[in-house]
């Protein structure tokens, strides 16, 4: 397991660093994004659609819970799990879109992953926080030597990486 830490300056940054993610990613990954109300989680899912190709506009599945764009190099699925309660999440069958994202395969990008009691080992774990700055800093965390290897990749850049 290994940690990476990347400070995201403005919103254009955390665009920038989905939109890698969107590029690199294999299928069959699944994303769990944690953070604060308006710490970019959304925009960084906006950013994973440019990577992968989607023109459609992607917006917040705050109220659908789950939006799918299938236009991309992989299809997308954008889940928001805000509105629920941890004991609401077990009723959405996420572990059928673990499937999915195997059978299909996709990227599952999951807004609010706090609200899950449960979630596959494999997954790939993003954190946003604010920095004093104003801007924020996202702690990426890595299973396994496969997702290393990606997330130097995409963080490769020039944007600040820090493994621990
Ligand atoms: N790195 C950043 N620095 C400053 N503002 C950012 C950054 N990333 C995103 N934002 C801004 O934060 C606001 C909330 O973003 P949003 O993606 O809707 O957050 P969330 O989905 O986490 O609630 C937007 O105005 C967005 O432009
Ligand atoms: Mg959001």
């Amino acid at each position: 397991m290994a940690e990476f830490r990347v400070d995201l300056p403005d919103a254009a940054a955390t665009q920038q660093l989905g939109q890698r993610l969107g590029e690199l990613c294999p299928p069959g990954t699944a994303l769990l994004l944690a953070g604060d109300l308006g710490m970019g989680k959304t925009t960084l899912v906006q950013g994973i659609g440019a990577g992968l190709g989607i023109a459609e506009p992607i917006s917040s599945p705050t109220f659908t819970l789950i939006n799918e764009y299938l236009e991309g190099r992989i299809p997308l699925y954008h889940v928001d799990l805000y509105r629920l309660e941890p004991e609401q999440v077990g009723s959405l069958e996420l572990e059928s879109y673990w499937e999915a994202i195997d059978i299909a395969p996709g990227l599952l990008a999951i807004e609010w992953s706090e609200r899950m009691l449960d979630y596959p080992a494999s997954a790939l774990r993003l954190r946003l926080e604010n920095l004093p700055s104003g801007g924020r800093r996202a702690t990426l965390t890595a299973v396994g030597e496969e997702q290393i290897v990606l997330l130097e990749q995409v963080i490769g850049d020039g944007l600040l990486a820090d493994e621990v």
